[in-house]
């Protein structure tokens, strides 16, 4: 992992950087390139405009780790109004949470049924997929999952490729005709649990994708989503769906917004389903420290705002 990296990641987890640097005006500026705004009518407005594109909405609202029930309760009220706004507007979409922000670290069952309340009111046509968190939540988001798919099909898990253990865990959900998104994974983890190499990273990611779309080609139920915005894995996986013999409607493509805008609208010009993970929200400081880790190049970008006025 290079240098800018690791000390971007670890940047990500200061509570003491978070209340500086998210005062500062140049910085909040830059944050905009991956976020419509901090409001949730932004990211309404933002999901509009994509629809026109050919583009679907994930929507996702930025926070984790919470560490009072009453925040917990408050985001799990938020994604309910949310789902009543996005009917109010016939505007189609998708929601992603993060369990640390349904407050998974207060109390399994308290998480287990504010994330059941908001699959409930999401409906079949609403998926919900679960971020994928560090390496420590992995197997209590697994078992959230494992509780949650059992009584919806509308859930999702997240799984990372760069995590060793991610090709067994798939091989255990696979029985469950599973939702999955395959990332590459965002977070700061040692060599001890996840590939160090890029290059193992993506050989892991292109054997967990064929491995999915096989499965998914053989029975039915399963949904493959893959969030990457690697052309060449993006290449690799559309060539494999093909040679098992998947329609383009047969499996999605998830980007970040703000990220490959191009190849997203690409992807939706030719006929695949291609969705953008729209985030907003004002706890982004976290987020944002990732998004500038997974291309440290995106430092300068913040620098050129500071001397933008
Ligand atoms: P890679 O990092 O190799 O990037 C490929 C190319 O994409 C780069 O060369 C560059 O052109 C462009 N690019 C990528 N990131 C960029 C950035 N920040 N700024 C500018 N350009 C960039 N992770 C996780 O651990 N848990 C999760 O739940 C999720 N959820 C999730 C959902 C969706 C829809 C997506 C797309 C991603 C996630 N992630 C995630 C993040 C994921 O793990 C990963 O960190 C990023 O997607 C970046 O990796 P890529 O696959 O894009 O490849």
């Amino acid at each position: 992992m290079g240098v800018t990296r690791t000390l971007l990641l670890a940047a990500s987890q200061s509570r003491w950087l978070r209340a500086r640097a998210t005062r500062y005006g140049f910085v909040r500026r830059a944050v905009l390139r991956f976020m419509p705004g901090e409001d949730v009518e932004d990211a309404l407005a933002a999901a509009r405009e994509f629809s026109r594109e050919g583009l679907s909405a994930v929507f996702t609202r930025l926070g984790e780790n919470v560490t009072e029930e009453r925040e917990a309760a408050a985001v799990t009220r938020h994604y309910l109004e949310l789902l009543r706004r996005m009917r109010e507007l016939a505007l189609p979409g998708d929601l992603s949470v993060k369990l640390t922000q349904l407050g998974l670290d207060l109390s399994p069952e308290l998480c287990h049924e504010s994330l059941c309340r908001i699959l409930e009111r999401a409906g079949r046509e609403c998926m919900v997929w679960i971020d994928m968190e560090s390496s420590p939540y992995v197997d209590r988001t697994l078992e959230q999952y494992r509780r949650a798919r059992a009584r919806f099909p509308n859930v999702g898990v997240c799984l990372q490729a760069y995590l060793y253990r991610t090709e067994a865990d798939l091989g255990s959900l696979l029985p469950l005709a599973p939702a999955v998104r395959l990332v590459k994974g965002a977070y700061r983890e040692t060599r001890e649990h996840a590939y160090p190499r890029r290059r193992d990273v993506d050989a892991n990611f292109a054997r967990l994708a064929a491995r999915l779309l096989d499965a998914a080609a053989r029975q039915k139920g399963m949904r493959v989503a893959i969030g990457t915005h690697d052309l060449r894995l993006i290449r690799r996986v559309q060539e494999h769906a093909e040679a098992a013999g998947l329609g383009k409607d047969a499996y999605e493509f998830q980007m970040l917004y703000g990220i490959q805008r191009p190849e997203q609208l690409r992807l939706a010009r030719e006929g695949y389903r291609a969705k953008v993970l729209i985030s907003y929200g004002s706890y982004w400081f976290p987020w944002y420290m990732r998004r500038l880790a997974e291309r440290p190049a995106n430092v300068w970008f913040v620098v050129r705002n500071l001397f933008s006025g």
